[in-house]
């Protein structure tokens, strides 16, 4: 069964005024469209037709013959992953197991903000910042281009998208003030606290 787009968890206009529905039309409907549609192009009639996203991620990161398949898998599970990584009055201060979690790997959640800021901020070009769960311990990474954590074999728990496409229309050129915006409006701790516990 080919891969499908699936629906954003939420109204397009529901993230403004951090995210306008204009950068969701463009983002959603067509970026993440075009990563979909050209993985279904590129696999078509191939054994990894039938395989799962994170299969065909895993399985074409190190073939330097599967390039453009990585990339279009890695970016449509990115995408996947990125939505539901926000909503709408999110932000803020988590609470709970993620929490404590944040407290003992990072000293203080201010702490967390500041090394996440500096990882999505220092991002040199197009990637992504995450907060991933290692063996047990929660940490701060920075992959460029689709790079993943389904690629590095670890487990994420949020991203922020720092591609221009992901912050171009609302903030121009202000990658911090998009990055401020996605920590203290945005970020979906119920959804992080989620994928700590499958990550036990
Ligand atoms: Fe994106």
């Amino acid at each position: 069964m080919a891969f499908e787009l699936p629906p954003l968890p939420y109204a397009k206009n529901a993230l403004e005024p951090h995210t306008s529905a204009h950068t969701l039309d463009l983002h959603h409907g067509k970026h993440h469209k075009a990563y979909v549609d050209n993985l279904n192009r590129m696999v078509e009639g191939s054994p990894l037709a039938s395989r799962s996203l994170e299969q065909i991620v895993q399985e074409t990161y190190h073939d330097t013959g599967k390039t453009g398949i990585f990339n279009n898998a890695a970016q449509v599970w990115n995408h996947n992953f990125f939505w539901k990584s926000m909503k709408p009055h999110g932000g803020g201060n988590p609470s709970g197991q993620i929490a404590d979690a944040i407290s003992r790997d990072f000293g203080d959640f201010a702490k967390f903000k500041d090394e996440f800021s500096k990882a999505a901020v220092g991002q040199f070009g197009s990637g992504w910042a995450w907060l991933i769960a290692d063996k047990g311990k929660l940490q701060i990474t920075h992959t460029s281009n689709a790079v993943d954590p389904v690629a590095t074999g670890q487990h994420a728990l949020l991203c922020c998208d720092v591609w221009e496409h992901a912050y171009y229309v609302d903030f121009e050129n202000r990658r911090p003030d998009f990055v401020k915006a996605f920590l203290e409006h945005l970020a979906n701790w119920d959804f992080a606290a989620e994928n700590l516990g499958k990550a036990k």
